[in-house]
């Protein structure tokens, strides 16, 4: 079955590009930019990834990204993750950034587009892996200060397909964010939103009834209400889960109460992702291999899972052909 995994073309849609900072890269970033970190080794940073709850990654995930400074940083961190799709069999990916997070401590918004944009160009051309990019809102902050990002983005829209939500979920619903989703949308950017990941099923419903969202990046509480899974069945409403994530974050216990073969089964378009892969122990992959090894998974489940990650892309039909064919 590894083999199967390995060898299975995918696409993979819920990836935040500062969650795939190893730890060596970490360390190396922080001496040449003269960055202050709290580890001497890649032991100490590993030791800190023991997570309680989605915040006290947060905490620990803003703090890693804090060694990313210039372009070429940025490029960097992307290669290296599309030198890893490569190696998984990875055909396309949309991957998130959280403008906010560096524009906040003074790095300009072009220099992060432009490196992480350089590096995916490069591997349309030499690995042959296609892209798009989604700038994420931090939800901890204003919608204001979304609204303030937007704007910088501008600009820069030849590079970005759409707009996402994430950070700290309980307590920022996404009805905070109606506005600048709608001047999003205005603006011609897809949008998706991370919900029902630690918020209720609730916010699920916000994300699609007030933000109009096509992609739910989580999702996982929707089996809370029985009214937004038929919904979810019938319109087809993509979910990007993501197995690892939850079982490090604490959303599940064990990783056999996990809840994506019971959604696949009922019929909902659930798709099989990373998250934050250097902080929670795999990458796309291994995140096959956590749910087949312990909810026994069938190589049927496993195709449709992969098909399903096509599907749910923002591929042109043409496109998404060409790649279900493989
Ligand atoms: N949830 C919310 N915010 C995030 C996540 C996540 O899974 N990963 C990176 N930022
Ligand atoms: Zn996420």
């Amino acid at each position: 079955m590894k083999d199967f995994i390995q060898k299975l073309p995918k696409a993979e849609l819920h990836l935040h590009i500062e969650g795939t900072l190893e730890p060596k890269m970490m360390l190396e970033l922080a001496k040449k930019n003269s960055i202050n970190i709290p580890y001497k080794n890649i032991e100490d940073v590993k030791k800190a990834y023991d997570f309680t709850s989605l915040q006290s990654f947060l905490d620990i995930y803003y703090a890693g990204a804090s060694v990313l400074i210039t372009k070429e940083d940025f490029y960097d961190l992307t290669w290296a993750y599309l030198l890893k799709c490569k190696e998984q069999n990875i055909l396309h990916v949309e991957i998130f950034f959280d403008p906010q997070t560096h524009t906040n401590r003074g790095i300009a918004f072009g220099d992060v587009v432009e490196g992480i944009s350089e590096a995916l160009n490069k591997a349309d051309d030499k690995l042959g892996i296609t892209s798009f990019l989604i700038m994420s809102f931090l939800r901890h902050l204003s919608e204001d200060e979304a609204i303030d990002t937007l704007k910088l983005s501008l600009p820069y829209k030849y590079f970005i397909k759409g707009v996402g939500l994430d950070s700290s979920e309980l307590g920022n619903p996404p009805s905070k964010f109606k506005k600048v989703f709608q001047m999003a949308k205005n603006a011609g950017y897809r949008c998706v939103a991370h919900a029902g990941e630690e918020g209720d099923a609730s916010y699920i419903k916000e994300a699609l009834d007030i933000l109009h969202v096509s992609r739910i990046d989580h999702g996982i509480r929707c089996e809370e209400d029985e009214e937004l899974m038929k919904r979810l069945k019938k319109e087809q409403i993509p979910l990007t889960v993501c197995p690892l994530s939850n079982l490090k974050l604490k959303v599940v216990k064990t990783m056999k109460e996990h809840n994506i073969k019971r959604l696949l089964r009922y019929g909902l378009l659930v798709t099989v992702n990373s998250d934050d892969p250097a902080y929670f122990g795999g990458y796309l992959n291994e995140n096959y291999e956590a749910i087949v090894d312990a909810l026994k998974l069938s190589k049927e489940d496993v195709k449709t899972l992969a098909i399903n990650s096509f599907k749910a892309s923002f591929l042109s039909d043409s496109k998404k052909l060409f790649y279900l064919k493989k």
